[in-house]
Formats: structure tokens, sequence, C-alpha cells
């Protein structure tokens, strides 16, 4: 039985301005507060929209919630409008940073390359890097989603990463804002296999979390947080909500 507390991380995505956000990040910290004691089981991050970090930040101060980014630039300062660095994020208190989530890579067209390179400037920063991959639909329908998820790996995983610095985030695409979810035995089957290629690879390859996402609810919760190698979940719509965002976390075994 591994010792090493399940990551549950809400993913706020473009959601949420102050009024609404603030309420969120409020009521998860009173949730947190109010445990007699820091929980043994889990730890709880929340990664809202770029506009609330500071201000969810102050929120959450004391609770023991994590703040992280959903985005980085991998250069350390520079001209880059819009974007934001490692260095901006660490500075405001994120000690995490969410890099190469499918939504950034369809919408902005970003490569397993470029996944790695914001991945190490996160790592450089002192901050660990939850890095996703995930196939698409029609690579499962065709067989192909080891390769798939292999090579995103092989590419998106920077050198110097380890178990203290990354995390990996298997998201099926078709699995997230959907409702639908992966089979238990699918998520079982690809953490295994993500398990092995992070060993063959990494001397504490073992030791690496790596959290599921894909429309996980209260009601799936329990399940998909039982599983051997299931280290965590990633969640969108659900963290949205602070009843349903704790339940989830409640549901840690
Ligand atoms: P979802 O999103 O929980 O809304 O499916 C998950 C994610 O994209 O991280």
């Amino acid at each position: 039985m591994s010792v090493v507390k399940k990551l549950i991380a809400g993913n706020w995505k473009m959601n949420c301005c102050r009024e609404d956000g603030l309420e969120l990040a409020g009521d998860l910290a009173a949730k947190m507060n109010a445990l007699d004691s820091e929980p043994e089981n889990f730890e709880m991050l929340i990664c809202p929209p770029a506009t609330l970090l500071w201000l969810a930040g102050q929120e959450i101060a004391k609770s023991g919630i994590h703040l992280g980014g959903q985005d980085c630039h991998f250069a350390e300062s520079g001209a880059h409008t819009g974007d934001l660095s490692c260095r901006m994020l660490s500075d405001i208190g994120c000690s995490h940073v969410i890099v190469g989530h499918s939504e950034r890579r369809s919408d902005h067209n970003e490569s397993d390359s470029l996944v790695a390179e914001k991945a190490a400037a996160a790592m450089q920063s002192g901050m660990t890097a939850i890095i996703c991959v995930g196939e698409q639909e029609a690579d499962r329908d065709e067989g192909r989603e080891n390769t798939v998820v292999g090579s995103q790996l092989s590419a998106s995983i920077p050198n110097g990463a380890n178990a203290e610095n990354m995390v990996i985030a298997y998201e099926p695409v078709w699995a997230i804002g959907t409702g639908k979810t992966a089979t238990v035995d699918d998520v079982r089957a690809m953490h295994a296999f993500i398990r092995e290629t992070l060993s063959a690879r990494l001397a504490d390859g073992g030791k690496i979390r790596i959290l599921y996402g894909g429309s996980v609810k209260p009601a799936n919760a329990e399940e998909i947080l039982g599983l051997d190698d299931v280290g965590g979940v990633l969640v969108g719509g659900a963290s949205l909500k602070a009843d349903d965002f704790w339940a989830i976390a409640q549901a840690t075994p």
C-alpha cells in the first residue's frame, strides 16, 4: 500500500470571474479548514484561470490547498505577448502547472516538444509539471491508444524529470467534458502501460503519480481512485462546484 497521497486536481479552464471564483476557492478552503487535521490520503490542487490566481491564492492561503497554473511559456521572461512564465506563476504562489492539456494541444497546436520545453521550465522554477497525455477516440477505435500515448510520453517528458517534479495526467480526449468516462478496465490497462513506460525510462518511474482525467465526478470517483496506479484525478467540470469537488476528494480510499 502506497503512502503517497492522491492528488485531487481541479482544472477550472476558462471559467469563473471574481465573484464565483472566490466563492469556489473560499468554500473549498472552508471545507479543508474544518477538518481536524491535514488529510492523510489526498492533497488538493486548484488551477484557476490566470486572472484569478492571485485572488484565489489568497482565499486558500493556510488551507493546505495548492495553487497551480493551467499553462506556461518556456521562457523566463521576454517578448511573448499574452503568455505567463513559470517564474511569474511561482512568484504568486503556484506549486504546479498543467502542460500539454489536450485543449492546448488542439486550440494552440502545441507539439510534444513544446510541452517538454514547458515542463522543463516548470521544473527549473521549482514547480511540479502536470504533463497531460491521451488518445483521440479514433486512436482507441483502431487500437492505437498505447502507441499514441507512448509516443506523447517519450517526447513530452524532459530530461531531469522525477517523481518530485512531474505528474502525468492520462486524459483520453474523447472522455473530456463529454460525460463519457473510460471503463475501469481501460483506465487500469492504460495506467499500467504508462507505469511500465515511466519505469523503463526513469530511475524513480515507479513512484511518479499518474492521474486520470475525463468526466470524473462524485459518482465515479471512488471506483477510479481505488485503482492501482491511479495517483489522483484531474477534474474539469466537476471542479467548478465546491460540493462535487469535495465529494471527489472524499471518495479517496
Ligand atoms: P472534465 O475535464 O472533467 O470536464 O472532463 C477534465 C480535464 O480536461 O482536465
